[in-house]
C-alpha cells in the first residue's frame, strides 16, 4: 500500500523534479543584426533554480554576463542576460525547450523589444556521451524539411545533423535503381560534415547518392572526397558509381564508434559534394534494417589498410600548375538579366534625412520628440490617422536659442492635424543689439558652398501686436561669419507660409555652420515646417542631394527596391511605412518614427522614391506592407482582417502606375505633380517575413498575390522568403515569380558560397532576387576585403543571371558624421556609400559594384577552370557545431558577351595576397583582337579602404592591354578585381 502511494506521488510530481539536469557547458552560434555571435553558457542547476554565466563573442568583441532569473520548469529553461550596449542596459531573455536526449536547448532569444531570434544551444560533450540515445536505426533524408517515408514504410527524419551547405528539392525527377525514389528527390550539397550522437559500438553507415543536378552532364564533373569515421573515400564521382545520372547508389560503410558520435566529412574537388540520405544501422543489438531498397545496388568499399582512424582536414599546398580559365565563346548558356544590378534603400543610417533628401534642417516639423506607442494590429484601424502626443514643457530636439529667447513645444495652436505641434518662441528679450531666436545645426552641420542659392521656407504666426521682421541666415557655428541672410516681414496671428532665398558669395565650402531665425522685435512667435534646401539634383523642388545622386547615377542601376527593409515594416502598425501619409504637400505629412531609432518627416515619401527612380532611369521595385511588423509589432493572419492592407497595397501600386484619367490614385498622383505613370514590373510582398514565426506568411502572400495578379496581371510578385531560409516557411500555396534571398556575410563566407546558384534548378522554381546582400567587412563602409567578397559573389550572380534576375546591395547609404554614442548617425556598418554634410565617397565595394553593373554583356558564356588555387579556411560552426576547416577557391571569374559588339567581359577576382598568373583560353570565337582594355580595382592590404578624408585611396584604374589572343596569360594583382574587355568575332 505504502509503495503504491509512493509510486503515485512520484508519478504526479512536477516534471521539474524529474527533468534532466542542465548543469554543464552549452554552446550556441547564430547570426544577428550585430554580426555572428558565439556564446558559451556555463549553467548550474539546483532543483528548479538555474545560475551561471554567458560568455559571448562578436568579431573581436568579448562579453561576459551573469545569468539572472534562471529557472527550470520541466523541460522549459529560462534566464536573462543583461548587457550594456552603447551606454544602454539591454535585457536579453532566453526561453527554451530541452530536447528529448537532453543535449540541445532550442531557445527563443529576445533582445529588448528589438529582435527575436530562435537559437540552438548544444551541450558540450566532455567525452563519450554520458547518456547516449538507445541504439536504433537512424534514417535522415537530406534536403527535406519534413520527414519522408520509404517504400517499406520507414520514416526518414527531415534534414539534420549537417554542418554547412544548402539544400535543394527536385520533386519531379525520375530515379532509377531504387524502390524509394523520394529518398533522392532532394539533397544537401556543399556541406562540410555530418555528425550524429550514438552509443559507442559497431554500425553500418549507408550513404545514399544520386546525381540529379542538370548542370552535371557527364562523369568527372562532380568529384569529391568523404571520410566516414576515418575511412577515406577519395575522388568519389556519383555519376561513375551509379552508372549515370538519376540513378540511386548506396555506399555502405561498416564503422566502429568509440567517442559517442558518427562523423562524416566532405571535401570538394570538382563542384560541390552532395548527398541524398544517410542511414545508421547498429550492428548487433539494434533493430535490423529493412530499409535498403531491394533493387538498389550497393557497394561496400573496404577501408584502405592504412586508413587513418581520425578525421583530418585537407590542407592545400599551392598548385604547381598555372590556373587556367576557359571561355567557350561558342556556347551561350543563358541571357544576362538586363535588370541584374539595382539599388536597395530605406531610412537607416540617416539615408534620406541627413542624407539623400535635400532638406538641411534637422527636425523641421518638431516631431522628433513625439510619443508614439506601437499600436497593436487587433485594435488599429488601417488608414485611420492616429495623432501623436508630446510631453508637456518639452524643448524640441536639435534646436537651440540665442539672444535670451526661450522655446517650448506647443500643441495648442497646431498648423494642421498632421503637424499637431509647433515651436513656440518667446523672444521678449529681443532688441536690435541682441536679436533673439532659434538655431538649427542641421544633420551634423549645414553645408555652405560658394555662389549657391538656398531656399528657405517656413510657416509662422505671431502673438497679437508683433509687427517686427524676422531674419533668416546661414552662419558659421562660432558666429564669426554670416554667409547669407534675408529679412521677412508680415507675420501676424494667422499661420502663413514664408519663403526667402539665401545667396552665398565667394567662400570656401564648409559644414560647421548653422541656420538662424531671429528677430530684433520683442514678441512671441510660433514656427512649423522650417525648411532649407540647397540646389537639388535636376532642380527638383523637394529633391535630392546632387553629389550623392551623381555617385548613384554612375552605377547605372536598373531598379530601386524601396521603401525597405525594416523601414517598410516598422515596430508597430502605426510605425510602418504608411504610404498614404507620405504623399501630398510636405506640411501635411505627419511623419513617423523609423525602426532605426529616429524620426522621419516623410518629406521623402512614395512620390519622391518614384521620382528618384525616374531621375536615374531605374524602375521602382515596390515593397508593400504585408501585415507583419518587426519584433512585438504584431502580425495579422490571412483573411478579412488583412484585407484593408491588401487594398492599401493595390492603391499604392495604382498611385505609381495607374492612368491619371481612369484611376482614382493615378489622378491623385497627377494632382501631386506627376501625371505620367511610372514604369514598374516588380512588387515584393513584405520584407524578410521569415522573422514572422506565426507561420502566416504563406497565407498572407497568397492573399496579396491573388489580389495583385487580378488587378495588375502584368506585375511580377516576389516572396520575401527565399531558399536561403528554412524551407518550412517558404511560400507553397502560390508560386512566386521570384523569391528574395538575403546574404550578409564575411569575405570567406561569400567566397565559399560563390557557386551557390550554379546548382539551382532551372526548370520549375521561381527566379531569384538577391534583395539584400553585402560582404560585411569594414566600418562604416567596406574595405577591399569586403569588395573582394562582393566580387566573388557577383561572379556567381552574374554567371547565374538567367535565374538571378535582380540583385541589390544593402544598406546603400551611411552618414559617417557620428559613428558611435547616443544619437549616432550609423545604425548598421558596411554601407556602400558614406557622406557627411558636405562630402561623400564610394567604398571599394561601391567601385566593385560599379565595375560589374556598368561592364557586362547580355550573353552568359560557358566557362570552366583548372588548377584554381585554394586555401584552407576555418569555417565557423553554425548553431553550436564546432568550426571546421574547408578549402575555398581564391580566384573567381565569369564571362559575358555583348551579342552585338562581340565584346567579351571577363571578370576575375583574385582574393589572394599574391599576384596570380592565369592562362585564359577562349574557344569558339573566330578571332580575338590583340588589343583590349582592363579596368582594375586593387589594394595592398585587406583593410585598405576609402573614407571621407581619403575618398580615392582604392579606386579602379583603366588601362589598354595588348598581346591578347585566344590563348593568353595575364598576371592578376594581389587583392584585385579586374574586368577585361576582349574584342571577339
Ligand atoms: O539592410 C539592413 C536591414 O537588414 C534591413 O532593414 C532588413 O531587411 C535586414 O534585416
Amino acid at each position: 500500500m505504502k509503495s503504491s502511494v509512493l509510486l503515485l506521488t512520484l508519478a504526479t510530481l512536477p516534471l521539474a523534479v524529474l527533468a534532466a539536469d542542465v548543469t554543464g557547458t552549452w554552446k550556441s552560434e547564430f547570426d544577428s543584426q550585430i554580426g555572428h555571435q558565439k556564446y558559451t553558457f556555463t549553467i548550474k542547476q539546483d532543483g528548479a533554480k538555474l545560475t551561471g554565466q554567458a560568455n559571448s563573442e562578436v568579431g573581436d568583441r568579448k562579453r561576459e554576463a551573469e545569468l539572472k532569473q534562471g529557472k527550470v520548469d520541466g523541460d522549459t529553461i529560462s534566464f536573462v542576460e543583461m548587457v550594456t550596449f552603447q551606454d544602454n542596459e539591454i535585457r536579453i531573455s532566453y526561453t527554451g525547450k530541452l530536447s528529448a536526449d537532453s543535449n540541445e536547448i532550442k531557445f527563443t532569444r529576445e533582445v529588448g523589444d528589438f529582435a527575436k531570434t530562435e537559437i540552438v544551444a548544444r551541450r558540450e560533450q566532455t567525452g563519450p556521451a554520458e547518456s547516449p540515445t538507445a541504439a536504433k536505426i537512424i534514417r535522415i533524408k537530406a534536403g527535406k524539411s519534413e520527414p519522408v517515408k520509404d517504400a517499406e514504410g520507414n520514416v526518414w527524419l527531415a534534414d539534420r545533423g549537417f554542418e554547412g551547405g544548402q539544400t535543394i528539392e527536385r520533386p519531379d525527377i525520375q530515379i532509377a535503381n531504387t524502390r524509394s525514389p523520394d529518398l533522392y528527390r532532394a539533397e544537401r550539397y556543399s556541406m562540410e560534415s555530418f555528425s550524429w550522437p550514438v552509443p559507442n559500438g559497431k554500425y553500418v553507415v549507408k550513404l545514399h547518392f544520386a546525381e540529379t543536378f542538370e548542370g552535371i552532364t557527364g562523369p568527372g564533373q562532380r568529384v569529391f572526397s568523404f571520410n566516414v569515421q576515418g575511412r577515406e573515400f577519395k575522388d568519389f564521382d556519383v555519376w561513375v558509381k551509379a552508372g549515370g545520372p538519376l540513378r540511386a547508389y548506396i555506399e555502405t560503410v561498416p564503422v566502429k564508434v568509440t567517442d559517442g558520435k558518427i562523423k562524416v566529412t566532405f571535401t570538394p574537388n570538382i563542384e560541390n559534394p552532395q548527398i541524398c540520405a544517410i542511414e545508421i544501422v547498429p550492428q548487433g543489438g539494434g533493430e535490423t534494417s529493412t530499409t535498403t531498397p531491394a533493387t538498389t545496388s550497393t557497394s561496400t568499399t573496404p577501408p584502405p589498410a592504412t586508413a587513418p582512424m581520425t578525421t583530418t582536414a585537407t590542407v592545400s599546398t599551392a598548385p604547381a600548375a598555372t590556373a587556367v580559365l576557359h571561355i567557350n565563346a561558342g556556347k551561350v548558356v543563358g541571357k544576362v538579366s538586363p535588370m541584374l544590378y539595382g539599388l536597395m534603400t530605406e531610412e537607416i543610417n540617416f539615408a534620406y534625412e541627413g542624407g539623400l533628401y535635400g532638406e538641411l534642417i534637422r527636425n523641421r516639423s518638431f516631431k522628433a520628440d513625439a510619443i508614439v506607442p506601437p499600436a497593436i494590429p487587433e485594435t488599429y484601424v488601417a488608414g485611420k490617422y492616429l495623432p501623436v502626443t508630446f510631453r508637456p514643457d518639452t524643448t524640441p530636439k536639435f534646436w537651440s536659442v540665442v539672444g535670451g529667447a526661450s522655446m517650448v513645444l506647443d500643441t495648442s495652436v497646431p498648423l494642421n492635424e498632421f503637424l499637431n505641434v509647433s515651436l513656440k518662441l518667446d523672444a521678449s528679450s529681443a532688441s536690435a543689439a541682441c536679436p533673439a531666436g532659434v538655431v538649427n545645426e542641421g544633420f551634423w552641420g549645414i553645408p555652405v558652398r560658394p555662389s549657391t542659392t538656398y531656399r528657405v521656407s517656413f510657416f509662422a504666426k505671431a502673438a497679437n501686436g508683433f509687427t517686427g521682421e524676422v531674419t533668416v541666415s546661414l552662419e558659421s557655428r562660432d558666429g564669426k561669419s554670416t554667409f547669407a541672410s534675408a529679412k521677412i516681414s508680415g507675420l501676424n496671428a494667422e499661420w502663413k507660409k514664408f519663403e526667402a532665398k539665401l545667396k552665398t558669395k565667394s567662400l570656401s565650402p564648409s559644414k560647421d555652420n548653422v541656420f538662424k531665425l531671429t528677430t530684433t522685435a520683442p514678441g512671441t512667435l510660433w514656427l512649423q515646417n522650417v525648411s532649407l534646401f540647397p540646389p537639388t539634383y535636376r532642380n527638383r523642388q523637394n529633391g535630392n542631394r546632387a553629389d550623392l545622386m551623381e555617385l548613384l547615377a554612375a552605377m547605372k542601376p536598373k531598379f530601386l527596391r524601396f521603401p525597405g527593409g525594416n523601414y517598410l515594416e516598422g515596430n508597430g502598425f502605426n510605425q510602418r511605412f504608411n504610404w498614404k501619409e507620405t504623399v501630398g504637400p510636405v506640411e501635411q505629412r505627419p511623419g513617423h518614427p523609423s525602426p532605426w531609432g529616429y524620426w522621419s518627416t516623410d518629406g521623402f515619401g512614395l512620390l519622391e522614391f518614384a521620382e528618384w527612380c525616374e531621375d536615374l532611369d531605374m524602375e521602382p521595385l515596390l515593397g508593400v506592407f504585408a501585415g507583419y511588423c518587426l519584433g512585438r509589432g504584431g502580425v495579422l493572419p490571412a483573411g478579412p482582417q488583412l484585407e484593408p492592407y491588401v487594398q492599401e497595397a493595390l492603391e499604392e501600386i495604382e498611385y505609381l502606375i495607374g492612368d491619371l484619367s481612369k484611376t482614382k490614385w493615378g489622378a491623385q498622383r497627377a494632382k501631386d505633380g506627376h501625371p505620367k505613370p511610372f514604369k514598374m514590373q516588380y512588387v515584393e510582398v513584405g520584407n524578410e517575413d521569415w522573422f514572422d514565426r506565426s507561420g502566416s506568411y504563406d497565407g498572407r502572400f497568397a492573399q496579396f498575390y491573388d489580389a495583385i495578379k487580378k488587378k495588375f496581371p502584368q506585375l511580377k510578385v516576389i516572396s520575401s522568403w527565399g531558399y536561403e531560409q528554412p524551407a518550412n516557411g517558404s511560400v507553397k500555396n502560390r508560386t512566386p515569380d521570384l523569391v528574395d534571398e538575403h546574404f550578409y556575410r564575411n569575405m570567406e563566407e561569400m567566397m565559399a558560397q560563390a557557386f551557390r546558384y550554379d546548382s539551382y534548378g532551372r526548370t520549375n522554381g521561381p527566379n531569384i532576387f538577391c534583395g539584400e546582400w553585402a560582404t560585411r567587412v569594414g566600418s562604416p563602409t567596406p574595405n577591399i576585403s569586403g569588395a573582394l567578397g562582393d566580387g566573388a559573389w557577383m561572379t556567381c550572380m552574374e554567371r547565374n543571371s538567367d535565374i538571378v534576375l535582380l540583385s541589390c546591395y544593402a544598406p546603400l547609404l551611411v552618414n559617417v558624421s557620428q559613428l558611435t554614442g547616443n544619437g549616432r548617425s550609423m545604425q548598421w556598418s558596411s554601407d556602400l556609400i558614406g557622406y557627411d554634410a558636405l562630402r561623400c565617397y564610394g567604398s571599394p565595394s561601391y567601385y566593385a559594384q560599379k565595375m560589374f553593373s556598368t561592364m557586362h554583356g547580355n550573353e552568359i558564356l560557358a566557362t570552366d577552370s583548372q588548377n584554381i588555387p585554394t586555401r584552407g579556411w576555418e569555417r565557423r560552426g553554425r548553431s553550436g557545431a564546432p568550426a571546421s576547416t574547408q578549402q575555398i577557391r581564391q580566384i573567381f571569374f565569369d564571362a559575358t558577351r555583348d551579342g552585338k559588339s562581340g565584346i567579351i567581359y571577363l571578370k576575375v577576382v583574385n582574393t589572394a595576397g599574391t599576384a596570380q598568373r592565369v592562362s585564359v583560353e577562349i574557344s569558339g570565337a573566330k578571332s580575338i583582337s590583340s588589343r583590349g582594355e582592363a579596368v582594375v580595382l586593387a589594394a595592398n592590404k585587406l583593410d585598405d579602404t576609402n573614407s571621407i578624408t581619403e575618398p580615392n585611396k582604392v579606386v579602379p584604374q583603366a588601362e589598354k592591354v595588348d598581346g591578347l589572343s585566344a590563348h593568353f596569360t595575364r598576371e592578376f594583382p594581389p587583392y584585385s578585381i579586374s574586368v577585361l574587355k576582349l574584342k571577339s568575332k
